[in-house]
């Protein structure tokens, strides 16, 4: 009477051990316990059996439903197990392998050397200072001492805007950073120390000149500043900037409406091998000079307490005149073979010179 179920038991144990995945094992269980399944068929059937042939069928189906279910449980988990340790080694990692090498970024040598200006005059004490680039005639200009018909305003190329109201005076692109002395000086009580970095524009076009390029501008107030203060402060930066701890620098009288007395600054170097430090030759880095009184007073601080310097340097210049670059235009022409070899990793740090 039970040989069948035997058989059935048999069957499914082989067929169970014999499904490779989960989804073969589902189909041996809906077959044999689904609503249509082989064993729930079985048990349906009990019914038409006299009541002494129920009991003894019915206790061998249901042992064998037991065995079966529990059969079917453990090929379950069994299949289950293979199939995360199948996936755990398919999905495995070997961490001794090298790093895939990912496209790193340079930060532009124009960044580089205003973070290193940024560096050495912040361990002068200097804050930073920002303007706009779009500027007043009276901030660009006339603070500054240079007004309306002033010889030096046809030095600048100056890129003038649409004027607000007509015969307003036109606001400019700032065509260097000292509209920003002006506003510092405005807004600040003095004593003071900063330092400005940003874009200035002039009308010109050449391989030394970009209608857009950056400038340093330093601005120092104090009641008792003098130009030893001014050329200790220059002679500091530029050899820490350059690197080189006995750069020769050299201080030559010159004109600023907004300086008195006026300074340009030389460093020195090698005209025939373009090296910079020793060779007899003189390089123009930097205007410079004592901050005149009428710009004191234009900015509402009184000369006769105040007194201090200001100078200002081409960005692209000495960034230059460091790395050897002989052109600028590509400085913005973002070609990428100019920026990977002129570039600067940005996890180094700048290297400045010690002791200086
Ligand atoms: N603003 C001047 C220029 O652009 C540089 C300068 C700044 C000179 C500060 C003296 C003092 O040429």
């Amino acid at each position: 009477m039970t040989d069948d179920l035997d058989a059935i038991r048999q069957e499914t144990e082989a067929a169970l051990a014999g499904a490779a995945d989960l989804r073969a094992w589902d189909a041996i269980r809906v077959a044999m316990l689904g609503k249509s399944g082989r064993l729930t068929a079985l048990l349906k059937d009990l019914g038409a059996l006299p009541a002494d042939a129920r009991r003894a069928r019915g206790a061998a189906l249901n042992r064998l439903k037991e065995a079966l279910t529990d059969a079917i449980e453990i090929r379950r988990r069994q299949l289950e197990e293979s199939a995360l340790a199948a996936r755990l080694a398919a999905e495995r990692i070997d961490v001794t392998l090298p790093p895939r090498p990912l496209p790193a970024g340079l930060v532009h040598p124009i960044s580089r050397t205003m973070e290193e200006m940024a560096a050495i005059f912040g361990a002068m004490g200097f804050a930073i200072a920002e303007g706009p680039d779009i500027e007043s005639d009276w901030h660009n200009f006339g603070a500054l001492n240079i007004p309306a018909h002033h010889p030096a305003r046809a030095d600048h190329d100056t890129f003038y805007l649409p004027p607000e109201r007509a015969g307003a005076p036109p606001p400019v692109l700032r065509t260097h950073t000292s509209p920003v002395q002006v506003r510092t000086m405005l807004h600040t009580p003095p004593p003071l120390r900063v330092v400005v970095m940003g874009r200035t524009y002039r009308a010109d076009h050449d391989a030394t000149h970009s209608p857009m390029f950056h400038q340093l501008e330093g601005l120092a107030i104090d009641r008792d500043l003098t130009l030893g203060h001014l050329k200790g402060c220059l002679i500091d930066f530029l050899r820490a900037y350059f690197g080189i701890a006995d750069l020769p620098v050299r201080f030559r009288a010159s004109y600023f409406p907004f300086t008195e007395p006026s300074m340009e600054v030389d460093i020195g170097w090698d005209r025939r091998s373009g090296e910079l430090g020793g060779g007899g030759d003189w390089l123009e880095i930097l205007g410079s000079g004592m901050v005149h009184p009428k710009v004191l007073a234009n900015c509402g601080i009184d000369p006769s307490v105040w007194q201090g310097f200001a100078f200002g340097m081409g960005v692209e210049r000495v960034t230059m005149l460091k790395h050897g670059i002989p052109d600028l235009r590509p400085f913005y022409e973002s070609d990428i073979r100019w920026l990977r070899h002129y570039g600067f990793s940005p996890l180094a740090p700048a290297m400045l010179h010690e002791g200086v």
